[in-house]
């Protein structure tokens, strides 16, 4: 008996590859530092959880497929706060973002279609690409430039040669880059997807995190894409509550709509007392992003501070999110992490980091690369870099 060709080619998450070397350094008493994923330490809002305490209910039911109504709307009034007018019928709870993605994917794309990302781009679109078998086209972005877009043509060039591209797929703020893009770049993607009639689905599930000099357009606000639009939201990273695992697809396309509620109607219900929880969350005050905001920008500046100290390193200041792409002077990135699990520490300490390569759709690239997730405090961070300063010094396969 064998499984499907179309599971034996999903490779393993980039993020996780390497937790069995991070249990080895455990073992042995090490502490590691995890920079490889973008769990967020920040407190879910009592809010939450006094809505489920506060819930009366005798049976756990099957609430409605495209989700309850008190989250449906909190939704909508959230979304009408960024002047974004969303009818009830265009907003579908799902379980967490990467159903969202995975659903739609499902409902856009046939065997073979093709999805165009900018890499480098989150890795879990990866795992719904091969399962869906969609083949994925990349236009190729630079640390040195901030990974931001290239000219409109570059971008032409790559539809022109690939014409089963149905939709652009792209994280905005970006992970694994924390690139934003300018209001000119989602305007660019804009008249891109409407002249060429594909699709955008565009995953803002780090829309609030973004840090000063930075604004994040959202792709809802820009005029004439209506159609062409899927926007994939969650509330695991705006509250830090990815364990409730509830996302939304949001679109005024009615057939793309009304396709995916098939999906939704097919896998029942999403989870309700979480929902429950979700829709209080949408009562957070101002206050609370200001804070979580003002703690990311202080780990982000300590990061870029450590890094652009650290000689043959490239590290572009992200803007958004917290993440960030470091090129390192290493031959191999995994194998420097490998190498820092197994045979590095200082006093006991080391860190894990995602390697770079599994971000690229284009072979061999990001070889040298690393994503860093700030989701530690600032002094944890600054002993994790000093840890990569110091063995970066010391690695066998150093380029400098
Ligand atoms: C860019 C991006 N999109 C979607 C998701 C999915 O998040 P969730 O399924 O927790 O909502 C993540 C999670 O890290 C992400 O980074």
């Amino acid at each position: 008996m064998k499984c499907s060709n179309r599971i034996n080619g999903v490779g393993t998450s980039p993020v996780r590859k390497l937790i069995p070397y991070a249990n080895g350094a455990i073992s042995k008493g090490k502490k590691v530092y995890p920079l490889n994923i973008g769990q967020p330490d920040i407190k879910t809002p009592d809010l939450f959880f006094e809505a489920i305490r506060n819930y009366k209910t005798e049976v756990l039911k099957y609430v409605p497929s495209n989700g309850m109504p008190e989250l449906i709307n909190a939704i909508k009034d959230y979304y009408s706060g960024y002047g974004m007018e969303y009818a009830f019928e265009e907003i579908l709870i799902t379980c967490g973002g990467s159903e969202a993605l995975l659903l739609t994917l499902l409902a856009l794309a046939d065997v073979g279609d093709q999805v165009l990302v900018v890499e480098p781009y989150y890795a879990n679109y990866n795992t719904i690409f091969k399962a869906l078998e969609i083949d994925v086209v990349a236009v190729s972005t630079k640390a040195e430039d901030g990974f931001h877009l290239p000219a409109k043509e570059e971008i032409e060039k790559v539809i022109k040669n690939n014409p089963k591209i149905k939709a652009i797929l792209l994280p905005n703020p970006g992970n694994p880059t924390g690139t934003v893009y300018t209001k000119e770049e989602v305007q660019l993607i804009s008249d891109i997807a409407k002249e060429n009639d594909i699709y955008i689905i565009a995953d803002e599930v780090y829309r609030e995190f973004v840090y000063e000099g930075s604004e994040c357009v959202s792709f809802g606000t820009m005029e004439g894409i209506e159609e062409n639009l899927i926007i994939i939201d969650s509330i695991s990273k705006r509250y830090s509550a990815c364990g409730a695992r509830i996302g939304c697809i949001i679109s005024k396309n009615k057939d793309v709509i009304a396709q995916i509620y098939k999906l939704c109607q097919s896998r029942l219900s999403v989870p309700e007392l979480e929902q429950v929880g979700a829709a209080a969350l949408y009562e957070t005050p101002d206050e609370y992003f200001k804070e979580v905001n003002e703690e990311y920008t202080k780990r982000r500046d300590t990061l870029y501070a450590e890094m652009s100290t650290m000689e043959g390193v490239v590290c572009s200041r992200p803007e958004g999110a917290f993440y960030s792409m470091v090129k390192l002077p290493v031959d191999d990135a995994e194998k420097f992490v490998i190498w820092l699990l197994s045979e590095f520490d200082i006093n006991g300490e080391t860190v894990m980091m995602a390697p770079g390569e599994g971000f690229y759709a284009t072979p061999g690239a990001g070889i040298n690369e690393v994503r860093i997730a700030y989701v530690l405090n600032v002094e944890d961070i600054k002993k994790a870099m000093n840890i990569i300063r110091e063995g970066l010094k010391q690695y066998p396969g150093r380029t400098v």
